[in-house]
């Protein structure tokens, strides 16, 4: 593994180093180095510090281009800078020599990694994500979790951070003493073969149906209602019967989660699923280190953290309430026990919480809270990432025509049947097997749904519109994916002596050194996207590099370039990188990249 140094941190050294020969005083002062569109880069930091110095920006900046190491000087076998002039009031312009370019892209190719480093100081990050309810239907506010934090924690553990997942699924609570006695007036509702071949929707509608007909009699028999209050003591007593149906409510619907998960192609490992059960010894000692700390209160019978600047539209102080007034632990008290669970026990240095926006004033209350009772310190940094809603066409939140929410593995299914349908039209001209044809239309279609998911920021609401999620043009994962598999259709056409190989000797056109300075940039992006957890930077980076490489495919042909053998081979040391890149970076996003589209 050895990482590479990307062009624009050596520029960025280079070009500080001038800015400090210039003028001493401005050791460590930033040349804002950016990509630009009339050079290579840009670097606007001379102006800043002009102004600072009260001299000519003008004079300043030609004094900058003066000092750049290596450039007065006969120009040196790898110097990243090819050219540099001053434009407009005090701007430096400057060109990365062609060399520079081939010579990163190889370094880049050679690596495993593709060269990107990994993480200085890697810390502790729990992800808490993927987070279904048991007994209940999942919708498409748990997609968007689960497809958002997948993705998080694979650029997380990609750049070296040590991940612990924990999918906090909804397995505790009054309802289950409805659906407890339920089972036990009812024992064969659950009864079912083993090999059932529909056995996450069969678990379903079992599921589904015991909740209907348990809610209906809680509500309609004023007996039942007290029996099963008396179970959810039993539950929350830990009597062995009670807990043993329960888990089997959890067992019947982790069958139906695997079958969801399997379906979006996301991996839900059992050590990391830690419902809200999983707290549940805690509960009772958090209220208590609340109450003796002073950070809650009672009120009304219930206790609860105030905050001064949180209040209801009557201006009355809304606190989160830890345990209601009937002695039940409420959300908040299975969440502050979490904290001090993923602090104090497993040392986490970060909380990230993949959750929708309507319970962001939920996070804010708790994250506050566990500041002001010690288990957040300011080591520990804990941050709600909040996503929007899912829209219909029609502008509103997603819903069936009959007004239901929509069920995940039938919106997974029709976006499946789409994307077969346009894997086939191209398919069947380049010769796929019927079976290609298939396994590349779930890999298009989930593909589809996760990117359209993940290449808007998180917190914006988006439309879900399956035509233009499956389309060939525009910014689509679907688009993304034939750009890979272009390129490996260069590699099957290749001869056996056209090889990958670095030629810096060579000039490059303009499309090639536009395709690699993006390369260039794959690592500082993850970077950045690991910072602010932020994937749709990776999504629009990788739309853009198969931009860049359809532009390149169309103006340089590879196979039989003009220059030769050497040109041959260096335009495959592109594509190979690209294709690496691409996939890598896909896989990031939990995508798939079929060979042959
Ligand atoms: N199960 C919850 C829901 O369906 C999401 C849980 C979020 N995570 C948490 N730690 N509160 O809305």
């Amino acid at each position: 593994m050895a990482s590479v140094a990307s062009l624009s941190a050596s520029l960025q050294q280079r070009v500080s180093a001038a800015l400090a020969a210039a003028v001493p005083s401005a050791a460590g002062a930033d040349p804002l180095l950016r990509r630009s569109d009339r050079a290579d880069f840009q670097a606007n930091g001379v102006l800043g510090l002009a102004k600072r110095q009260k001299t000519n920006p003008q004079a300043l900046a030609a004094q900058v281009v003066e000092a750049l190491p290596g450039l007065a000087a006969e120009q040196s076998g790898d110097d990243p800078i090819a050219a540099v002039e001053v434009s407009g009031p005090g701007f430096l312009n400057i060109t990365v020599a062609d060399a520079a370019i081939t010579r990163n892209v190889a370094a880049r190719a050679a690596d495993e990694r593709l060269g990107v480093p990994l993480k200085a100081h890697p810390g502790i990050t729990v992800v808490d994500y993927a987070q279904p309810n048991v007994a209940k239907e999942m919708h498409v506010g748990h997609l968007r979790s689960s497809v958002i934090g997948d993705a998080i924690v694979k650029i997380l553990e990609f750049g070296g951070e040590q991940v612990v997942r924990r999918h906090h699924i909804g397995d505790w609570g009054t309802q289950f003493g409805m659906l407890v006695q339920y089972l036990i007036e009812h024992p064969h509702e659950l009864d079912h073969t083993a090999d059932e071949a529909d056995a996450g929707e069969a678990s379903m509608s079992r599921l589904d149906r015991l909740y209907k007909a348990s809610g209906a009699l809680f509500k309609s028999d004023e007996a039942f209602k007290e029996r099963a209050r008396r179970r959810v003591v039993d539950l929350q007593a830990g009597d062995p019967e009670t807990v043993a149906l329960w888990q089997r409510f959890v067992d019947e619907s982790k069958i139906y989660f695997d079958s969801v998960y399997s379906k979006l192609d996301i991996q839900i490992r059992d050590e990391d699923i830690v419902g809200e059960s999983g707290y549940n010894h805690m509960l009772a000692e958090t209220c208590e280190l609340l109450e003796k700390s002073g950070v809650a209160v009672e009120s009304d019978g219930a206790l609860c953290v105030f905050f001064d600047d949180i209040k209801g539209k009557d201006g009355e102080p809304v606190p989160l309430i830890v345990r209601k007034s009937d002695g039940g632990f409420g959300y908040a008290a299975t969440d502050l026990s979490a904290i001090r669970n993923r602090t104090g026990e497993l040392h986490a240095d970060t909380l990230l919480y993949v959750v929708d926006v309507r319970q962001s004033l939920h996070f804010k209350m708790v994250f506050e809270a566990a500041r002001r009772a010690g288990w957040l310190t300011d080591a520990v940094s804990a941050r709600h990432l909040p996503f929007g809603t899912l829209l219909g066409k029609d502008g509103k939140p997603f819903k069936t025509r009959a007004g239901e929410s929509v069920k995940l593995e039938a919106l997974l299914d029709e976006a499946v049947q789409r994307a077969t349908a346009v894997v086939r039209d191209k398919g069947e001209k380049i010769g796929l097997s019927e079976e290609e044809i298939l396994t590349n239309g779930v890999q298009v279609g989930v593909g589809a749904v996760k990117y359209a998911d993940l290449s808007t920021s998180l917190g914006r609401d988006y439309v879900f519109d399956l035509d233009r999620m499956v389309s060939l043009n525009g910014d689509t994962s679907v688009y993304i994916q034939y750009a890979f598999a272009r390129t490996q259709s260069i590699f099957r056409k290749a001869a056996g002596d056209q090889q990958p190989a670095a030629h810096p000797e060579l000039p490059l056109e303009q499309a090639e050194r536009a395709l690699g300075l993006h390369l260039d940039a794959f690592g500082d992006t993850l970077a950045e996207v690991a910072e602010v957890y932020e994937p749709h930077r990776l999504a629009a980076y990788l739309y853009q590099l198969a931009s860049l490489f359809t532009t390149f495919y169309e103006q340089c042909p590879v196979l039989t370039a003009d220059g030769g053998p050497a040109q041959v081979e260096n335009r495959l040391l592109l594509c190979e990188l690209t294709a690496r890149t691409l996939r890598q970076g896909l896989a990031l996003l939990g995508i798939r990249t079929p060979d042959r589209l």
